[in-house]
């Protein structure tokens, strides 16, 4: 693999891993704020970037180079942490994958192009999601009840029941996990 490509793809698979935890330690901290379904909104999407750091770790040739993340670190107040995490879905969607996308596009990096594509589509759905619950949150009330499903294969995400084939990666209905 390209140089670039590659330390590109090892900064991003420790960004999504990062995002990971980040989004668990929110749940847990909007649970103890009583907001359930915005937990439940950060595990599901927690979940979708575990997904994503699963198809970069597994598209490395080789042991990575440590990166830091993008992402700040640090706990704040539910509303707080859900602008820390709208914050950090805006930088992937318009600075991180674009600019790592047009360089293994450049390197023919054909599997990593695939893996960038699938994060960013599916970043831009959470940056909306997150939105929508601050703005509950900012108003003392709790995300909406309704369910999460995300795509096992490509992280897709999308509010009320799954499809009967992922928008993004083709993959069937049963490959969604319901949050
Ligand atoms: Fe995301
Ligand atoms: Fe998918």
């Amino acid at each position: 693999m390209h140089p670039m490509t590659e330390a590109n793809l090892h900064n991003a698979c420790t960004g999504e891993s990062l995002a990971h935890m980040r989004y668990l330690i929110f749940a847990a901290k909007a649970e103890r704020e009583s907001f359930k379904n915005t937990a439940r909104l950060l595990r599901a999407v927690a979940f979708a970037e575990q997904v994503h750091a699963t198809n970069h770790f597994t598209r490395m040739p080789r042991a990575a180079a440590p990166m830091a993340g993008e992402a700040p670190f640090g706990l704040g107040s539910t509303s707080q942490n859900l602008q820390f995490a709208i914050d950090g879905e805006t930088f992937e969607i318009n600075e991180m994958y674009p600019v790592y996308m047009e360089t293994a596009i450049f390197q023919g990096e054909k599997a990593v192009v695939t893996s960038f594509d699938w994060a960013l589509q599916t970043e831009k759905v959470h940056q909306k999601l997150f939105m929508d619950a601050k703005a509950a949150v900012d108003q003392g009330k709790d995300w909406k009840p309704s369910k999460v499903q995300i795509c096992e294969t490509c992280g897709y995400t999308i509010e009320g029941d799954a499809p009967d084939k992922c928008p993004i990666c083709g993959a069937k209905k049963d490959a969604f996990k319901e949050f």
